[in-house]
């Protein structure tokens, strides 16, 4: 049985609303010069954007995702190279790996330490996790305010900084670095934002409850549909955390 949180629901959206391929070409520029040599197993793949920017002749890139879905759309991105899979179970054999790869994942996997401990499993003694992770912060907007009645759900993730440094050292893994990623620049309406609630489109609002929906939801999008000029896009940026083990 698959652990984490399928994205099956959202195949058909995710690179509409996640940046597409031009976040993958952004985060594999920021991600190249901390792979180590040897394949890269990207956990949690998607539609494979970012494998797409990063994989070469020098960086052979493979991965897995539980989403059938997902799964499909980067088949169709770079061909046989995904498979499914659980980051809980990575169907490769013990030290085979040179860099895990962890986008935006690991708030995903359920417990981010069974992740690591199978992630450092994997890894050659030389080998590195770089993960993509956290909240991701953005310059602020109106939309925030309106979003407030969500706080609790979007500003909360297990991936944190220090969370991610436990979790890791207790695998033998220490810190190499942690930063941002580049930021993005994003435009978005009160009126597009508020469609993406109303139709989960963001998976933190896959776990609530109905009278968590009825308390948090739609009280944010009423605000957000209430704010001036619902239709014009407020323009900012987004970054995530980028961090990096190694033995
Ligand atoms: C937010 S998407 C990130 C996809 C890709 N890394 C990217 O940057 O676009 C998270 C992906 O992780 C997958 N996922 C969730 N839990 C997982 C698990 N336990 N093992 C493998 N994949 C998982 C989801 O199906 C989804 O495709």
């Amino acid at each position: 049985m698959p652990t984490g949180i399928s994205f099956d629901r959202v195949a058909d959206r995710y690179d509409d609303t996640r940046g597409g391929l031009a976040r993958g070409v952004t985060f594999a520029a920021d991600i190249r010069s901390w792979l180590a040599t040897g394949t890269v197993l990207e956990v949690g793949m998607g539609t494979g954007v970012v494998a797409t920017a990063l994989v070469g002749k020098e960086t052979p890139v493979v991965g897995v995702d539980v989403s059938p879905l997902m799964a499909r759309r980067a088949y169709e991105r770079i061909g046989a190279r995904v498979a499914l899979g659980d980051a809980l179970a990575l169907p490769v054999g013990d030290g085979s790996v040179g860099t895990v790869l962890f986008v935006m994942v690991l708030h995903l996997v359920g417990d981010i330490w069974p992740a690591l401990a199978e992630a450092a499993r994997v890894l050659r003694p030389d080998g590195r996790v770089v993960a993509v992770h956290g909240v991701p912060a953005s310059t602020e907007t109106d939309l925030d305010e309106a979003l407030a009645p969500l706080g609790s759900f979007r500003r909360h993730r297990s991936d944190d900084d220090d969370s991610l440094q436990r979790a890791a050292e207790a695998c033998g893994l220490r810190r190499l670095h942690v930063g941002g990623t580049t930021p993005i620049a994003q435009a978005r309406t009160p009126n597009v934002v508020a469609d993406e609630i109303e139709t989960r489109i963001w998976s933190y609002l896959w776990q609530l409850t109905d009278a968590e929906w009825q308390a948090q939801a739609v009280p944010a999008v009423r605000a957000l549909r209430a704010l001036p000029e619902p239709n014009r896009a407020r323009a900012s940026t987004q970054w995530h955390r980028l961090s990096v083990f190694g033995r």
